[in-house]
């Protein structure tokens, strides 16, 4: 049987159709959104997970429209000022995977505030994925070592597969439970190195429905899992 998870990972998606089937406008289907995160977070926390990682915008959300993109980011600045303060309260620490180019200066000062009053905290930790993208991540972690090559910090043969989480956003554990809500069954450019060897659960539930009982039912079917990391099953 398998351990609690360390690290499970959502791709939070269905905001706008959960919104549209109500005859609501997309960004009330954000805004619930919102509130189911702080609540799974909370809930993750309570039962003892922890690292949660949640893909909150990507790199390619930017193709949305001006309106619906301000909107989103007016909803994190609130959250990261207002909301995010109850789970930081509780001693979650707050950090961010992604890009900073193109993000507005408020948001990054919403984003840096929370960073720096939460990092003391040791709970457990929410990794916001924001202006985020797998590849990109993967370029940019590359870019990263082609300068430690060159500036002898490190040799070519200390890159192993696990020295190279030290080059991500953030220096995390694998992933072991990726969720994905929302019908759809793709990985949308989210955390590819990271989740190499998750154990995937595509969910139909639209995320603003996802509650606790969605996560408890993920991890009682996580516990019967045959996780072999490609090697073979031995009892
Ligand atoms: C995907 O649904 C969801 C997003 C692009 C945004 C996720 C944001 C939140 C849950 C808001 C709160 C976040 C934080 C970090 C406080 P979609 O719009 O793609 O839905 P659709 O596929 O039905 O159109």
């Amino acid at each position: 049987m398998n351990e609690l998870p360390k690290h499970i990972a959502i791709i939070m998606d269905g905001n706008g159709r959960w919104a549209t089937e109500r005859g609501k406008k997309r960004s009330e289907g954000h805004r619930a959104g919102g509130k189911a995160l702080e609540n799974i977070a909370l809930y993750a926390k309570k039962i003892g997970i922890k690292i949660l990682s949640v893909y909150a915008f990507s790199t390619d959300n930017f193709k949305r429209s001006q309106e619906e993109v301000d909107f989103l980011m007016n909803l994190l600045i609130y959250y990261f000022n207002e909301k995010l303060d109850r789970v930081a309260k509780e001693g979650v620490k707050i950090v961010f995977s992604g890009r900073r180019e193109h993000l507005r200066d408020d948001v990054l000062q919403a984003m840096d505030n929370i960073v720096n009053k939460t990092k003391d905290n040791d709970a457990c930790i929410l990794n916001i994925c924001l202006n985020y993208g797998g590849q990109e991540e993967i370029v940019d972690a590359t870019l990263k070592i082609h300068e430690d090559l060159n500036n002898k910090l490190i040799k070519k043969e200390d890159l192993t597969r696990e020295s190279y989480y030290k080059y991500l956003y953030q220096d995390l554990p694998p992933i072991d439970v990726l969720i994905r809500t929302g019908k759809e069954h793709r990985l949308s450019n989210f955390m590819l190195y990271q989740n190499t060897y998750a154990e995937i659960y595509f969910l139909d539930t639209y995320f603003p429905d996802f509650s606790e009982k969605h996560l408890n039912n993920v991890l009682d079917n996580y516990k019967n899992r045959d996780r072999r990391f490609g090697g073979v099953k031995t009892n």
